[in-house]
């Protein structure tokens, strides 16, 4: 066993997966340094202005002051290290394909700095054998020639922006390393931060179940986005057939129907594993089936409101209500609302926007409630609207949220 080393974590990466990490492990008791390449996010964190909505300022500035935590663009400063975490983006590219440009370059930014006898986790979503295949070839062959001993896991974050219940502290993690040092050293590590650890068999493990958890949303939602079209071309309400199929007490769990889906995770991990699949010489057809459904649903939203309006007007004013892809943040990443106001626009509308956490939107600026409309689309029910402002003016809404009942003017999905 190696010598004792001091509490320090480095994180590469510090947005929406990285930040909260930090907050946590400073919680339990590590000095964290963040190291992001965007240098003008490092001064905003650094000057106690916290650029995600889970870590209020006063919580960065508290593990700032007290000198747990600091972020920085320099890799150099992982050399303090014991435990280095990678939560970079790892998006699709053009060709809807993954893209692990960040990835790579975080594994050989931090690889000439690695110190022996530390410990890498990937915490970035993948597929199977990202660890292995692309992370540590690049840390092995760029390592300093002292760092013989250098252990590796995966551990996929699991957390949900904007979630009060379930956060970094309380959500089982899932671990899984290349071989028992690596595992008992990353065990250690997560045990100090989370109220449960997980232990799985190898790293694939561990990232293939990241990809089954948000495929499974992904399918589920698409089946019920599908399944709403159905039952509103026989006018029957899907909501309240849900509430009825939720009235079974076991092999049911409800998912309800949206605009389509959005954020880095569910549009972006299900076609990791679509890729995957094709790489092995399969198909995972289901899953590509249930990606086209969901990217098809704000053309339907589209045409549901635009069918609310009198035929006469030719070019509606349609106004959208919450751009975020989901309630209680401001992050627009693949929002379905970008579809539905192109697909608008198309059709001849004239689209605006309003939503209390999202001051730019792909270069435009919202509108306030007394924007003129012939029809509102609710597509997020994002804290803060005034909701009751447009129903008082008799504004038609189409509600994709399902959170507004018993209004003659609002139309449920
Ligand atoms: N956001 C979520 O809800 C969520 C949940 C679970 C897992 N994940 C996964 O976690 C990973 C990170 O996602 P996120 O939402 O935190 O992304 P993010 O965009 O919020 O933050 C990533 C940060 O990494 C920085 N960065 C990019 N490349 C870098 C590099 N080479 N070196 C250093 N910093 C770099 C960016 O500047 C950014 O600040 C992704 O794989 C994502 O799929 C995200």
């Amino acid at each position: 066993m190696s010598v004792q080393r001091p509490q320090v974590l480095a994180i590469i990466g510090q947005g929406y997966v990285g930040l909260p990490l930090a907050m946590a492990a400073v919680d339990a008791g590590w000095t964290v340094i963040g190291v992001d390449i965007f240098a003008a996010k490092v001064t905003q964190i650094n000057g106690g202005s916290s650029p995600v909505e889970d870590i209020s300022d006063e919580q960065l500035q508290a593990a700032i002051s007290k000198g747990a935590y600091k972020a920085s663009t320099d890799f150099s400063t992982v050399t303090q290290a014991s435990v280095i975490t990678i939560c970079v983006p790892t998006p699709l590219d053009q060709n809807r394909e993954p893209d692990l440009t960040l990835l790579r370059s975080a594994a050989a930014g931090i690889a000439p700095y690695v110190s022996n006898e530390t410990l890498v986790v990937s915490e970035s979503t993948s597929y199977p054998g990202t660890l292995r295949e692309i992370i540590i070839p690049i840390v092995n062959q760029l390592k300093p020639e002292g760092s013989r001993n250098i252990y590796f896991a995966c551990a996929p974050e699991r957390v949900n922006p904007g979630d009060v219940v379930w956060n970094q502290k309380n959500t089982p993690r899932l671990v899984g390393a290349i071989d028992e040092d690596s595992q008992t050293r990353a065990l250690t590590f997560y045990e100090s931060i989370c109220d449960a650890v997980v232990s799985v068999s190898a790293p694939e493990v561990a990232e293939a179940a990241k990809l089954l958890e948000n495929t499974f949303r992904l399918v589920n939602i698409a089946l019920i986005n599908e399944f709403t079209q159905l039952c509103s071309a026989s006018r029957i309400d899907v909501h309240e057939v849900i509430d009825a199929a939720s009235s079974k007490p076991y092999g049911f769990m409800p998912f309800r129907p949206g605009v389509g889906v959005g954020g880095h995770c569910i549009p972006v991990d299900p076609l990791y594993l679509t890729w995957w699949a094709r790489q092995n010489g399969g198909s995972a057809a289901f899953v590509a089936s249930a990606d086209l459904i969901n990217r098809e649903m704000p053309k339907y939203v589209a045409q549901r409101a635009l069918s609310l309006i009198h035929p006469g007007i030719k070019n509606p004013r349609v106004l959208i209500l919450g751009v975020a892809y989901k309630p209680g943040v401001g992050d627009v990443r693949e929002t379905p609302a970008s579809e539905l106001r192109d697909y608008l626009k198309e059709q001849g509308a004239e689209v605006a926007w309003h939503d209390p956490l999202v001051p730019v939107w792909e270069d435009s600026i919202p509108v306030d409630l007394e924007w003129e409309c012939d029809v509102a689309i609710l597509a997020t029910m994002q804290p803060g609207i005034n909701i009751d402002r447009l129903i008082s003016r008799g504004v038609s809404i189409l509600d994709c949220t399902n959170s507004l009942t018993g209004e003659s003017s609002v139309i449920a999905l």
